[in-house]
């Protein structure tokens, strides 16, 4: 999903995407947008994801005024894009876009032009 989003999104001209699977909470403050994939287990976000984001709290990251979309894979209830979202405009003051992207379980066709067309959007918003 991840690269089907950075695929379409570096198409757009002018954008530079990089797609990463371990970065710091510093470095996140490196990017003028943010897209992050995560699925969900339990109800909530993966550790890893909610640690990025409550470290770059602590460390009082500015991520303000940024873009921030999220998407996910799940199975039933799909909180962990949504859980994202609510995180970047209320606690990081991002700009974010919406609706959070869901994919149940494993994208299909349909569903990697999906994560293409959310890359896309998202770079073509920064563009403007
Ligand atoms: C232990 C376990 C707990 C899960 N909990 C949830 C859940 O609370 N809500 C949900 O929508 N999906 C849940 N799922 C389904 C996963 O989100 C789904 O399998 C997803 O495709 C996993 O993505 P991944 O293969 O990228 O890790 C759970 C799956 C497992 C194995």
């Amino acid at each position: 999903m991840a690269e089907a989003v950075a695929e379409r999104a570096r198409s757009v001209q002018g954008t530079k995407v990089e797609l990463k699977y371990h970065l710091t909470p510093e470095e996140l403050a490196d990017y003028d947008a943010i897209v992050a994939g995560d699925p969900t287990y339990h109800h909530d976000m993966t550790s890893s994801m909610k640690k990025l984001f409550e470290e770059a709290s602590v460390k009082n990251v500015s991520l303000e005024g940024k873009t921030g979309a999220a998407f996910g894979s799940y199975g039933w209830s799909g909180e962990a894009p949504k859980l994202l979202l609510e995180i970047m405009k209320e606690k990081f003051h991002m700009s974010i876009f919406k609706p959070p992207l869901l994919i149940k379980y494993t994208p299909d066709q349909a569903g990697l032009e999906e994560c293409r067309q959310l890359g896309r959007k998202i770079a073509e918003k920064l563009m403007r």
